[in-house]
């Protein structure tokens, strides 16, 4: 007889609907943290008083707290009667105000789950988003308990030379035996999440910002030892995020100092911490030799997105964690715009796009499908999600776009006007948009509600007579987990009309007295909606869901031709791109089903020609010519397809590429020899462009695997002037394999093996690499002494990149890559289980895979299921996938 299932209880469901004020709140916090080489000793001083707006009178206040040891519990300075369970504490009969002492000791260097207080190297540091703080100390941990922190630590000298907290720093000195203290004082009340705590032996850069109203704030990077000199990028990023918010949405930052830390271990990028964000290192530390332009624009992206925290998740934060998408889909949302505005907006929104559907279109489809405001969930850590994140800025771009800029401002406005200091949902954000418009958000309010992608259906009929352009859209949206029925939504429908000379003509619906514009948001609301325009002089050709205005699969019966229109003359740049995208997609889903029919998969010269035309078109920018030449992915194709071929899916896509590149040879030369480009490193818009374009041709170039590809890019390789052409380098010659691979492969190592981040780089280009014994060399890599199971982003970079980024070698090989991913979540869970919840996403996709597959799939995950001691985390994920 098994007993151990008797002994773990299935986890616990939290629903949305359960929400009820917190009991008890606390004003505020006194922390005193010791610090030592083995142990931390913590001692929080809370003032706690009933909440008059609580609904029940418990006499009992139950704090969570988990996974350290208790020394003490007072109360008003006497011992408290008192009781602790491995996940609560209760303090018995507590009067209506008191004063609770607690004291609790931890071992961070021995917490690998990087949640809570750990070290990353020497350094001490803490993680609380979502439930870390409750790992330092028993507390009230949920957002909307917000409470004024001082933080005083101490620690030997020698050891935590820095000692930081959030705040302004009010106190600091020397103790007896190498010891020093500091004390932090945050004058702002926040939520537990948003504690942080960095010590030890740290560098920094320092710069000053003085905001538009003349407050000087100091502004600190703190890096280890050395690599100071790798932050200017950072630091640049985070003046211009500062000035951005006051530009565009007149948000000052609110104290003395914003400091940044990096960490090499670290399991998400970043967070918000008040006035002490925490990095991920990588999206800190570049120079030109050590990271690419991608790693540079991420760094930007992101030091403006926990910046923008400050007012967006900090001033104003979330009620509950079924909230998380007020601060996460708006402050994603925010820096989109800013990215936007740094470089070329349409190269930003085409990037948004790219992520939202390889990323979140599958989510939507899949097994853990929620709602961007989820109804439930047994671990909170799971729903960091694209569909929180992505899905969740494209529900506020809409109201933006609803709404129209002023009035969006105005929205925003009134949001901080009634709810700064406040803990509030996602419904309040919403009301004070419809509130400073006067538009209704009622219908609209859905996108918070309902999971999964909309279908989007438009035909259009011209009649000559009547030179009228009727246009038909129906809506429909499938059932998710959980919810069977779905209603209609509001969707906002950007469209223009094309002469056939290529031009916007001005729009007019019926109805109107005069055309106004040539783009127009049109209100989509049932399931079939029916708009007619008028004086429409010739037959046109419509552009759809311009900027991407609703995050929808649309359906449109347009011809090759009218699509090859579209990406030769649309004005709206995105709407150009995703031609191009939508062409390329039928394209290669026909040729997927020829090849499975036994046919010959036929490439139109259609194509070729389009393509051609684009690389030749002077008036478009580099960026944007290798977004427009560059095939849909994987991800996105096998979205469009009923049961997802992979082989086909490839064999077409390569087949694609093969003709591309045979074809435009003599273009791919020139753009390559012509984009060579000199001088020194600079991360602009244009050399971006210029490199990656460059880059693109080198990679169509590549296809035949031929000797003059090889010399190539081994030229290219062995020339590269920085981390973005050796990276690119490297990508294709280890894709072309052979002895150039592995030589390359073996330089890149010997040179770099110092350096963690682009060590990252050196494991993620082989999981990634498409062609060859993928499975056989991850499987070794993961036994090369420079592999590290504990540090995340080695993790992510070779196990994840395996799973997520290289479809053609996971469901490769009978299942081989399935157990092998199954083992490795295995493994991780014992010690992190977040790290391993997220390798597991893509097991769940069994359903869109073939028999055979999803045979497999399963097998592993409920090989997974049945483990003995699983976490929370991976249990969800596992389960949930097999529902
Ligand atoms: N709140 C962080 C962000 O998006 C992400 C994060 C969540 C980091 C949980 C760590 C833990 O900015
Ligand atoms: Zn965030």
């Amino acid at each position: 007889m098994d007993i151990s299932k008797d002994m773990t209880a299935a986890p616990r469901t939290i629903r949305r609907d359960d929400y009820t004020p917190p009991p008890f709140l606390i004003d505020t916090v006194d922390l005193v943290v010791e610090l030592f080489a083995d142990s931390a000793k913590v001692v929080s001083r809370m003032a706690v008083r009933r909440n008059p707006a609580a609904v029940a009178k418990p006499a009992d206040l139950v704090l969570d707290g988990k996974k350290m040891d208790l020394l003490s519990v007072s109360l008003d300075g006497r011992a408290a009667a008192h009781e602790a369970t491995p996940e609560t504490l209760a303090i018995r009969a507590v009067p209506d105000r008191f004063t609770l002492e607690i004291a609790t000791r931890l071992r961070p260097q021995d917490n690998a789950e990087l949640t809570g207080l750990y070290k990353s190297r020497d350094i001490f540091c803490t993680q609380c988003e979502a439930e870390g703080f409750r790992r330092i100390t028993y507390f009230l941990d949920r957002p909307d308990v917000m409470a004024r922190y001082t933080t005083r630590i101490t620690a030997e000298k020698s050891l935590a030379p820095v000692l930081l907290s959030n705040g302004n720093l009010v106190e600091r000195g020397e103790l007896d035996g190498g010891r020093h203290f500091a004390v932090w004082e945050d004058p702002f009340p926040k939520p537990s999440y948003l504690f942080a705590l960095v010590a030890g032996p740290l560098d920094c850069l320092e710069d000053r910002f003085t905001t538009r109203s003349g407050r000087e704030v100091t502004l600190r990077i703190y890096v280890r030892p050395g690599d100071v000199p790798r932050c200017d990028h950072a630091m640049e990023s985070l003046k211009k995020s500062m000035k951005w918010d006051e530009d565009v949405y007149g948000l000052e930052y609110d104290l003395d100092t914003f400091m940044i830390v990096a960490i090499d271990d670290f399991n998400m990028g970043a967070m918000e911490n008040k006035g002490l964000n925490v990095f991920n290192s990588k999206l800190v530390l570049a120079n030109p030799e050590t990271a690419t332009d991608l790693d540079y624009h991420s760094i930007e992206a992101v030091i403006a997105h926990e910046y923008f925290h400050n007012w967006t998740g900090n001033r104003v934060t979330c009620r509950d964690w079924f909230q998380l998408s007020l601060k996460e889909g708006l402050t994603v949302l925010r820096d989109q715009q800013f990215s936007a505005d740094m470089g070329s907006a349409a190269d930003a929104r085409i990037d948004d796009v790219r992520r939202l559907r390889a990323a979140q279109f599958p989510e939507d489809a899949g097994p853990m499908a929620h709602p961007v405001r989820p109804d439930s969930y047994i671990e909170i850590n799971n729903f960091y999600t694209a569909t929180v994140y992505q899905k969740g800025a494209e529900v506020v771009r809409m109201m933006h776009t609803l709404l129209g800029p002023e009035r969006f401002r105005k929205g925003m406005d009134l949001y901080f006007q009634r709810h700064d200091g406040q803990a509030v949902t996602c419904d309040d954000f919403a009301n004070a948009m419809e509130d400073a418009s006067g538009v209704d958000l009622a219908q609209f309010r859905l996108w918070y509600a309902q999971a999964g992608t909309p279908d989007l259906k438009v035909e259009g009929r011209y009649d000559a007579a009547a030179r009228r352009y009727t246009m038909t859209v129906d809506q429909s949206l499938r059932r998710t987990p959980g919810q069977p029925d779905k209603k209609p939504m509001h969707i906002p429908l950007s469209v223009g009309l094309l002469d056939g000379a290529g031009r916007d003509l001005p729009l007019k619906l019926a109805g109107e007295a005069a055309a106004g514009g040539t783009t127009r948001v049109l209100d989509v609301r049932n399931p079939r909606d029916v708009f007619v325009f008028e004086d429409v002089p010739e037959k046109p050709v419509a552009s759809l869901l311009r900027g991407f205005s609703a995050p929808v699969k649309l359906q449109a019966p347009r011809s090759e031709e009218e699509l090859t229109f579209l990406m030769a003359h649309d004005s709206d740049p995105f709407a150009r791109w995703e031609a191009g995208q939508q062409l390329g997609a039928r394209l290669i889903l026909d040729m997927v089903a020829a090849r499975k029919a036994g046919k010959p998969m036929v490439v139109p010269d259609l194509f070729v020609d389009a393509i051609r035309r684009t690389l030749d078109d002077q008036r478009l920018d580099r960026s944007f010519i290798a977004d427009a030449v560059t095939l849909p992915g994987l991800a996105f194709l096998g979205e469009l397809m009923p049961e997802i071929d992979i082989e086909g899916m490839w064999a077409a896509q390569q087949r694609v590429r093969g003709v591309l590149s045979q074809q435009l040879a003599d273009r791919w030369s020139s753009v390559y020899d012509a984009n060579h480009g000199s001088g020194p490193y600079r991360f602009s818009p244009e050399e971006v462009g210029r490199r990656r374009l460059r880059s693109t041709a080198l990679s169509y170039l590549s296809t035949d695997k031929g000797e003059a590809a090889r010399r190539r890019a081994v030229e290219y390789f062995e020339n590269a002037k920085n981390m973005t052409e050796q990276v690119a380098g490297l990508g294709v010659l280890a894709e072309l394999g052979g002895a150039e691979g592995d030589a390359a492969l073996g330089a890149f190592h010997e040179r770099w093996k110092g350096e963690p981040l682009v060590l990252d780089k050196w494991f993620g280009i082989q999981a990634r690499t498409p062609t060859g014994d993928t499975l056989q060399r991850v499987k070794q890599l993961v036994d090369h002494p420079s592999y590290d199971r504990k540090n995340p982003n080695r993790v992510y970079s070779l196990i994840g990149a395996f799973a997520s980024g290289n479809p053609v070698q996971f469901h490769a090989g009978g299942g081989a890559g399935y157990r092998f991913l199954a083992d490795q979540v295995l493994a991780t869970d014992r010690f992190n289980p977040q790290v391993a919840a997220r390798l597991l996403a893509p097991l769940g996709s069994w359903r869109r895979y073939d028999a055979g597959r999803q045979t497999l799939m399963k097998r592993e995950l409920a090989r997974i299921v049945a483990e003995k001691g699983l976490s929370r985390d991976v249990f969800e994920i596992a389960s949930k996938s097999l529902d």
